[in-house]
């Protein structure tokens, strides 16, 4: 088998490296007491093996160009900060049902296939607002994700520990050699979309929805089988790929390969890395390592992001204007959508860089209650999907994915939906360690209005 053709430069201007980025500011990153010992880390770390292969990586890059035309729909979803405790079969499994159940629902609705996109095998790293989080008086540094330290407020806890990096990698792989096994062997298989059930919704009303939608697909698939007398041999597995924030770049750079017979630096640390909103400078070490990776990558777009900083990225990002390279992850809360977005979708017009557009409703969303819980309103959330779908179409432009942070878990972190959760349930079964995610539920039910809302802008 051979390579499909790709362009094969995504760099210019000065001169590249995967360590080039060390000669810039880099925002975020970790101060580790002992130098000799993360050296020592990230020594071992380039010599393993990679978690992804620069062919898989190629193929999504092909998936986001037929998504930028408008061939696919682009489905990525996950927790915000997944855990080394979670690295557990039924937290995978479930996590890996909802993005099934949710991607079956688009495709049915919308008639188009998905490009599927974990945000899991690696998401261990986070930005935080500030380098110091402070509890009655006692001020430790903030928790950067299981990467770097870990959650509880004690000293020990808090303290980096370069050792995180190894087992990140080890628990990417373990979560990735999961999520392979279970979506080859069957697990996606549409004859048994039974197979995706989850325990704790049996008496959902949503639940109902979705099994009258699986079982009209598994009847369809069983009349072709019965009218060609041949089995639907590719219904029985999905393409499944990773993604992460590349924010520790250190690991990152550890992760940056080359291979036979490809030009070129891939990160192989997994599929899609994206630039997280706080680390978009131009003349940021981030900017400048992303610059090198042929990788497809996402860019968050916050509601500050100027203009001509939009364009200056696309230029600096994707010089060649090659298809399949830049999706751009709008994450502007409902009440900025309406004014930000459009002079924004105008920008990326007028570079005439192909782009993909996706949603992110939970991050420009996110508030804290009275009681000092980080949560977000499915109400929001909702209102500002429908408006990115309204403004994409106002202006000459296409919604083509959705971003989210979601758990096949029976968590408590969103209100609203489904079962109308109020400010009290967030009390019950609030796992998340960082961000809020939506729970199965009001992850269906997002994947239906999703659905109800294409079929109206597109008709
Ligand atoms: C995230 O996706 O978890 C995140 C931190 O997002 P943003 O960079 O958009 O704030
Ligand atoms: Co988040």
């Amino acid at each position: 088998m051979s390579a499909p053709e790709h362009p094969t430069t995504t760099t210019s201007g000065p001169e590249w490296a995967p360590d080039s980025w060390q000669a810039l500011e880099a925002a975020q990153q970790v101060e580790y007491p002992d130098a000799g010992e993360l050296r020592r880390v990230l020594e071992e770390l380039r010599e393993l093996p990679p978690l992804v292969t620069s062919w898989e990586v190629l193929a999504l890059r092909e998936q986001v160009a037929e998504a930028q035309r408008g061939e696919r729909f682009l489905l990525q979803g996950g927790d915000c900060a997944e855990s080394f405790a979670e690295c557990t079969s039924p937290v995978i499994t479930n996590r890996l049902k909802v993005l099934l159940q949710m991607s079956l629902t688009l495709v049915h609705g919308l008639q188009l296939p998905v490009v599927r996109i974990g945000r899991f095998a690696g998401q261990y790293a986070k930005p935080r607002s500030s380098p110091l989080e402070t509890r009655d008086g006692v001020s430790l540094p903030s928790y950067r994700g299981d990467l770097v330290n870990a959650p509880a407020f004690t000293a020990a806890a808090r303290a980096p520990d370069p050792q995180r990096l190894l087992q990140g990698h080890a628990h990417s792989s373990l979560t990735m050699n999961f999520v392979r096994a279970l979506v080859d062997g069957g697990f996606a298989d549409l004859h048994h979309p039974e197979y995706w059930d989850l325990s704790w919704v049996e008496h959902s009303p949503l639940a109902n929805d979705f099994h009258r939608l699986a079982e009209g697909i598994g009847r369809s698939v069983r009349f072709m089988e019965t009218i060609s007398g041949q089995r639907a041999g590719n219904v029985r597995r999905v393409d499944f790929y990773t993604s992460h924030e590349a924010l520790h770049l250190h690991y990152e750079q550890a992760l940056t390969r080359q291979v036979p017979r490809q030009e070129g630096w891939f990160n192989l640390s997994t599929h899609f890395p994206w630039i997280g909103m706080r680390t978009t400078e131009l003349d940021g070490a981030h900017v400048e390592y992303f610059r090198g990776i042929r990788n497809p990558i996402g860019i968050k777009v916050g509601p500050a992001m100027q203009e001509a900083h939009l364009q200056a990225l696309l230029n600096v990002l994707n010089p060649g204007r090659e298809h399949g390279r830049i999706v751009l992850i709008h994450r502007m809360g409902a009440a900025q959508i309406g004014s930000r977005l459009p002079a924004l979708i105008r920008a990326a017009q007028d570079c005439e860089s192909p782009v993909l557009w996706v949603c992110d409703p939970m991050h420009g969303n996110t508030e804290t209650t009275g009681s000092g819980i980080k949560t977000r309103r499915f109400r929001n959330i909702m209102s500002e999907m429908e408006q990115a779908f309204d403004v994409h179409s106002a202006n000459d432009s296409r919604l083509g994915g959705v971003h989210l942070e979601l758990t096949g878990e029976n968590v408590t972190e969103c209100t609203g939906g489904a079962r109308d959760l109020g400010e009290k349930d967030l009390e019950r079964s609030y796992k998340s360690t960082v961000d809020p995610r939506l729970n199965y539920e009001q992850a269906l039910e997002l994947a239906m209005l999703i659905v109800r809302k294409y079929n109206q802008a597109f008709e």
